[in-house]
């Protein structure tokens, strides 16, 4: 579904990913983890070339990004993106912000998108919040709206940047039980995450970033359960987080 092969990228001079290369097949749940600065978000977002790559090709769904005759637009409006901070519009009802890409981008009826948009509000739990404004709801049900608005699409891939760590605690289960499910359903993910526990349960694979570089990309066995034969940076990492 995704293919990411030899990827580089530069700020100005300063080359945040290089040579990257993995691929994540249909129905696969990729976690990714690493570092601050190591280059997690910026591979994420390369993924719906909401950051251009100077080497290297992505591939999604068949479509590379990097051809000039690739419609970008319509390619993204099939690749769901769940960021740290919800954005949703402050100034829509959930029902209108579940609403408004489906009619503008993808062309459907009012209708058609209010059902489709409901039906994923359901899914996540907040069927009974549909007429409120994203300010009068907690964080953790804003990102469980900016998740349902993302599957309006109909993504063919999900992409996830942190989506739990601007969260006060008791709000994380409720966003992460929503993604275990549609990692269950068998929905194709990239989450870029710290939640191990999730990266645990339902993960196929981790990729381990540092300076811009995959240093690991492995199954959530090998991962986890054989530390010896990780990088000692990698090592370093798991040994600090799962300290806590
Ligand atoms: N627009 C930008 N211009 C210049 N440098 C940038 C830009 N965005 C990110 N960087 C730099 O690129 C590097 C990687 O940033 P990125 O946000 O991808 O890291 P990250 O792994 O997601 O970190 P974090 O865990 O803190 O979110 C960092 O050194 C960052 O300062
Ligand atoms: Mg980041």
């Amino acid at each position: 579904m995704i293919e990411i092969k030899n990827v580089s990228k530069w700020y100005g001079p300063f080359q945040v990913l290089t040579d990257c290369t993995t691929s994540i097949r249909k129905g696969e749940v990729v976690v990714v983890c690493g570092p601050s600065g190591s280059g997690k978000s910026t591979l994420i977002k390369t993924v719906n070339a909401l950051e251009p790559i100077q080497a290297g090709d992505i591939v999604v769904d068949g479509t590379s990004l990097t051809d000039p005759k690739t419609n970008l637009p319509k390619l993204r409006s099939r690749v769901g993106m769940v960021f740290q901070h919800f954005e949703l519009f402050p100034h829509l009802s959930v029902t209108d912000n579940l609403t408004l890409a489906q009619i503008k981008v993808l062309g459907r009826s009012k209708d058609d998108a209010k059902a489709r948009g409901l039906k994923m509000l359901d899914r996540v739990g907040l069927m009974a919040h549909k007429d409120k404004f994203p300010g009068q709801l907690s964080g953790g049900q804003q990102q469980r709206v900016a998740i349902a608005r993302a599957l309006s699409m109909d993504p063919i891939v999900m992409l996830f940047d942190e989506p739990t760590s601007a969260l006060d605690p008791e709000m994380v289960g409720e966003v992460l039980d929503v993604m275990v499910q549609l990692a269950n359903e068998g929905m194709t993910m990239m989450c870029v995450t710290h939640e191990m526990g999730f990266a645990r349960k339902v993960s196929n694979r981790v990729i381990f970033m540092d300076a811009g570089k995959i240093i690991e990309d492995c199954t959530k066995d090998e991962f986890f359960n054989n530390p010896e034969a990780r990088s000692p940076r990698a090592k370093d990492f798991l040994n600090k987080i799962l300290q806590h």
